[in-house]
């Protein structure tokens, strides 16, 4: 478990200081995979790297595990981070040592034995897909392939918990979704707690149970994904949203909606789970004089929920629409009224 209160950063420069975090309280529960996401400069890269003190908070509390991360002496601190492994966007490995070095680095620095290191790192590089390429230096691997050495070494030490520094970051779409499905299998797995920072919400939707959004050091909004993705409460948030689901209406689309004489109202429409496979438009058209015609319409994955958008006209007399609106409710379908003019 990791608990943040009230976290300040500020960093010292020639040019003034730079307050990277102002007052920053985040709860990460156990088992969780827990993303931050936000703007390049927001302050992600501070907020994770003072989660195991490779930034020193300039004020505040940092508890992982039950222990006060900021008390801690040199000594205590380095048995702490033994349970809190961290990958990077750039992997960070040791170029000049093979992938099973790379790997047995942490275990040799604890002085585990020869035979053990063996057996460990064999499983570890099994775990992680890379069995063939334990002799290969970092230079003859692709992003992908030094990212899982990356993970196979973090995890040697039997951690509770990854830190991942925009791991995806530098890795093609492809890639990134191979190495996300691994995250996803060592938190199943092994139960290990994922903190994440990234600038892509298609990150945040593939795999993570909660998101908070960081925005100038300040988390600005904070909630599970399928409720942010339901109902997003700041700007930032909605745009990043729509970055991977389009739901507003083109301006040509709005033009010809100004022209139209018949009554009609413009709803968003949003499907979780199970009402997402029911035929409630027909449902509406069937029982009331109502004509629903589809504008804009999206069904996206949220880790293992199904998320629907639809915008759609709905046309017929002020009644029957508000009697459909009351129908689409019922039926959990959650609808708003869309202003256009
Ligand atoms: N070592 C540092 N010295 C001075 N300023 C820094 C340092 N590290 C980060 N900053 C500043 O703190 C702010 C937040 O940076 P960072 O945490 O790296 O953001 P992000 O990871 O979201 O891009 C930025 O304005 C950045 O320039
Ligand atoms: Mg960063």
């Amino acid at each position: 478990m990791i608990e943040i209160t009230n976290l300040y950063k500020t960093y010292q420069s020639n040019e003034g200081n730079v307050e990277a975090l102002k007052g920053v309280n985040l709860k990460v529960e156990k088992g969780e995979i827990f993303g931050v996401i936000g703007f390049s400069g927001a302050g992600k890269s501070s907020l994770i790297r003072c989660v195991n003190m490779l930034e020193k908070p300039t004020e505040g509390s940092v508890r992982v595990n039950d222990l006060e991360m900021t008390e801690l002496t040199k000594h205590k601190l380095r048995e702490a981070r033994k349970k809190i492994g961290m990958i990077f966007q750039h992997f960070n490995l040791l170029e000049t040592c093979t992938v099973f070095e790379n790997v047995a680095v942490a275990l040799e620095l604890s002085h585990t034995p020869k035979g053990i290191i063996n057996e460990k790192v064999n499983n570890l590089l099994n775990i992680v897909g890379l069995e063939d390429k334990k002799n290969n230096f970092p230079s003859q691997l692709s992003g992908g392939q030094k990212q899982r050495v990356a993970i196979a070494r973090a995890l040697a030490n039997n951690i509770d918990i990854l830190l991942c520094d925009e791991a995806t970051s530098a890795l093609d779409p492809q890639t990134t979704e191979a190495i996300l499905e691994l995250l996803l299998d060592i938190n199943r797995k092994f139960k290990i707690t994922i903190l994440l920072i990234t600038h892509e919400m298609h990150v945040i939707k593939k795999i993570c149970d909660k998101v908070a959004v960081i925005e100038d050091g300040v988390i600005i909004e904070e909630d599970t994904v399928l409720n942010t993705f339901t109902r997003p409460k700041t700007q930032t948030t909605k745009n990043f949203i729509k970055s991977i689901m389009e739901d507003e209406l083109s301006e040509s689309v709005l033009k010809e909606l100004r022209t139209k004489k018949e009554n009609n109202k413009i709803l968003r429409l949003t499907f979780i789970g199970g009402s997402a496979a029911q035929p409630v438009l027909a449902i509406i058209a069937k029982e009331l004089p109502l004509w629903p015609n589809i504008l804009c319409g999206n069904i996206i994955q949220i880790k293992n929920q199904t998320l629907g958008r639809l915008i759609i006209e709905l046309t017929g007399d002020c009644h029957s629409i508000e009697e459909g609106i009351k129908i689409l409710k019922d039926h959990n379908v959650i609808t708003e009224v869309l202003k256009y003019d």
